[in-house]
């Protein structure tokens, strides 16, 4: 399940969190089924080569839910709404292995080659997150345990240990004999690694002593994971490495933060190695079929750059209607940068696109206007996605997943979901010599940093913030402008870029500050926001003055913050326009750094009114801008953006820039305009997500994609629609 986000309120991360390195794996194919694997970075997976020149358009399917007789009707269904694509097994683990060392391929055989004659090929996933009960009774150590101690019973799914070597071996010969059985099968177009890698965490000894054993190989000696985490306070000095703790119970639900985020990337690196070994198994039996992962967008559970590290391609589960209002656009959109920015901004698909309400015990949200799931649908094309592939075919009629629909319900009616899908499989089938080897180009990027999420997690700052809705504030304000944006990690690659924006960098290295630094002298705008540079990679505070090693980069001095608890604060800007503030106050001193910022706003209220909160600086050929707090309203965003093209020159503050504009003025609220490249030929994608017809101006007269007319520069978009529009 993937969490978008609310720009306005706290993500609720629910009782659900349940279910749901830069090396690229390179195509080298003469046919869509010979893949040689090797490291490139020249040369990206091509999805649409891989599925035989058509862009993926394809339904998750649980054949196993259904009489056999059935199969065959649900096959030419699926054809005649153009899909040539199904994820299958995923859970089927008790099925193909009905006991230890047994294997039953033979129904999914029979499924494989019903629909494959209709043209539809498969991703098979790796059975293994949901273990077979017989599995459990026998090895009850394969059962993860929670902080408490108690291990989790038999039921539900996910609930494994990583580091038991009964789960392991269990998982090395179920996925052995699967790639033994499917790895010459030629509608078998590659695998899906468990599902939705994330959860839960395990406190048994055997993730203790594997959380001791990685304490060890990181740090070598006590003495040095001592200082590193300050184990000196309240008096945790640890003498033997059989002493560390996990973050499990204590009073308070206290813990070293250093400890904690140090066991949060132990968490995440050990999903990593789990991929890995399934990934090794494949590779060395299948080598000719790819391997991908169902990844949760915002998540923060693992790393995403670094699980994606060992796969072909990223894969995503889109649900935008997940406690959002479909307006919200910019959740789904963020989402699907950070996944494809997750690999290099390499092309990526989505494996499970909402296909209906979601819903377990309650339905969630309320139910989408059919012409949605094809926006959606153009939406991760849009972003860069080669394939679409709805969560599910049809709703199931048992087992807890009964009110989390499909595109058919239980009764298999051609109904209202079908048929926005069936139109979108025959424009997919259009489009994809269009759209194959295209990509999004953006001049402007996000950083996300996983290690300042965790250390948020960890220590929140106060009750209202929220990392992922300040990446969404920002992000929405250039997509507001018609801006393309791009999702980097501290790995990424920064040059190319115009813009950089790092919303409370919390965590930093030196390499990350080098980094930076290297960014705007070379002529890049950074902008930071409240509470960056605080801490280095141990989740310790600098004893330097803040933002720490960012503060001589940002020209600034913090001697001085104010949390928000029920103060009125509000900022005026350098127009005199007053923006409400909230969350963190970190008032600016740009005297006592090095002299040179400047302030672009100031707090109105309280005892610091008058003092910045919003600065400037110019270094190298670059600009850094310090944002000292968060505003209620969209507004300041919008002017930051509109500052930083141009308007900064305008006041002589320095020349900013944010690149391309995809549109000649920005686009009404409700619609979104994205863009991908091939070579010199730029494909818009205009996407109406309200209930009433728009309009776009796009300055000048275009080709509409699907169905060649040539569209005016003031292009109408029916409501709920969408256009492709391209140039030349
Ligand atoms: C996740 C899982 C799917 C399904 C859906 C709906 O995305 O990957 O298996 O459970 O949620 O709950």
């Amino acid at each position: 399940m993937s969490q978008n986000i609310n720009l306005t309120e706290p993500i609720m991360i629910g009782p659900r969190v349940l279910c749901l390195t830069a090396v690229v794996w390179f195509w080298a194919a003469t046919t869509p089924f010979i893949y040689a694997q090797g490291k490139s970075a020249s040369k990206p997976f091509d999805l649409i080569e891989w599925n035989g020149g058509k862009l993926i358009y394809g339904v998750d399917y649980y054949p196993e839910h259904w009489d056999e007789s059935q199969w065959e009707k649900d096959a030419a269904m699926m054809q005649a709404a153009g899909f040539n694509f199904v994820r299958l097994a995923e859970f089927a683990w008790v099925k193909m292995e009905p006991a230890e060392g047994k294997f039953d391929f033979t129904w999914l055989d029979r499924a494989l080659k019903v629909l494959n004659a209709h043209g539809i090929k498969a991703v098979l996933g790796t059975p293994t997150a949901s273990p077979p009960a017989w599995l459990y009774a026998k090895y009850p150590d394969i059962a993860a345990m929670d902080e408490r101690g108690i291990r989790y019973r038999y039921g539900s799914r996910r609930n494994y240990c990583l580091h038991s070597p009964n789960f392991i071996s269990a998982t090395r010969r179920i996925v052995t004999a699967m790639a033994e059985h499917y790895k010459e099968h030629p509608g078998a177009l590659g695998w899906q690694i468990d599902n939705e890698l994330g959860n839960p965490q395990c406190y048994d000894s055997y993730c203790l002593s594997a959380f001791q054993r990685w304490c060890r190989a990181k740090y070598t000696t006590l003495d040095t994971l001592n200082k590193s985490w300050g184990t000196i306070f309240w008096g945790h000095t640890y003498h033997a490495w059989s002493e560390i703790p996990l973050t499990w119970n204590t009073l308070f639900n206290t813990h070293n933060p250093s400890l904690a985020l140090d066991h949060r990337r132990f968490n995440s690196e050990a999903m990593r190695d789990y991929l890995k070994l399934q990934v090794d198994i494949l590779r060395r039996i299948a080598p000719k079929q790819a391997i991908t992962h169902n990844d949760m967008g915002m998540y923060n559970g693992v790393d995403y750059y670094q699980l994606n590290e060992p796969l072909d391609f990223v894969a995503w589960d889109n649900y935008p209607m997940f406690g959002e209002d479909y307006a919200h656009y910019f959740g789904p959109g963020l989402a699907h940068d950070l996944m494809r920015g997750s690999k290099n901004n390499q092309n990526f698909m989505v494996m499970e696109q909402e296909g209906g309400l979601p819903g377990w015990s309650t339905f969630r949200g309320r139910q989408a206007a059919p012409g949605l799931y094809r926006a959606w649908a153009f939406q991760a094309l849009a972003h860069g996605a080669d394939g679409v592939c709805y969560f599910r075919w049809r709703t199931s009629r048992f087992g807890t997943e009964q009110y989390w629909q499909g595109i058919l319900d239980q009764d298999s009616f051609p109904n209202a979901r079908y048929q926005s899908v069936s139109q979108t499989g025959k424009e997919f089938a259009q489009l994809a010599d269009l759209l194959k080897g295209s990509k999004v180009v953006s001049s402007v990027a996000l950083l996300v940093s996983p290690d300042s999420r965790w250390g948020f997690e960890i220590q929140p700052l106060v009750k209202d913030f929220n990392y992922n809705r300040q990446l969404g504030l920002y992000y929405a304000a250039f997509r507001r402008a018609g801006v393309n944006v791009d999702v980097v990690f501290p790995q990424s690659d920064f040059s190319g870029y115009k813009t950089i924006v790092a919303p409370s960098l919390f965590i930093v290295d030196k390499t990350l500050v080098e980094k930076l630094t290297n960014f705007v002298k070379a002529g890049g705008t950074l902008v930071l926001s409240y509470r960056s540079g605080v801490k280095d990679e141990n989740n310790i505070v600098t004893d330097q003055t803040l933002p720490g090693p960012l503060a001589a980069l940002a020209g600034i001095a913090i001697h001085d913050f104010d949390p928000h608890t029920n103060q009125q604060q509000e900022v005026a800007d350098l127009e005199g326009e007053r923006h409400p503030a909230r969350v963190w106050f970190d008032i600016l001193d740009l005297t006592s750094g090095e002299g040179k910022s400047r302030a672009l706003a100031t707090y109105a209220n309280g005892y610091y009114a008058g003092k910045p909160a919003v600065s400037i600086h110019t270094n190298g050929k670059g600009h850094v801008l310090y944002v000292g707090t968060e505003f209620l309203k969209p507004n300041f965003y919008s002017k930051l953006v509109s500052w930083l093209d141009g308007k900064l020159a305008e006041f002589g503050y320095g020349s900013t820039r944010i690149g391309k504009k995809l549109v000649a003025e920005p686009p009404p609220e409700g619609v979104e305009v994205a863009m991908r490249e091939k070579g010199e030929k730029e494909i818009y994608f205009l996407i109406n997500y309200t209930e009433n017809a728009q309009t776009v101006s796009m300055g000048r007269s275009l080709r509409n994609a699907l169905t060649g007319n040539t569209e005016p520069a003031k292009v109408e978009i029916p409501m709920f629609d969408v256009k492709i529009l391209m140039v030349p």
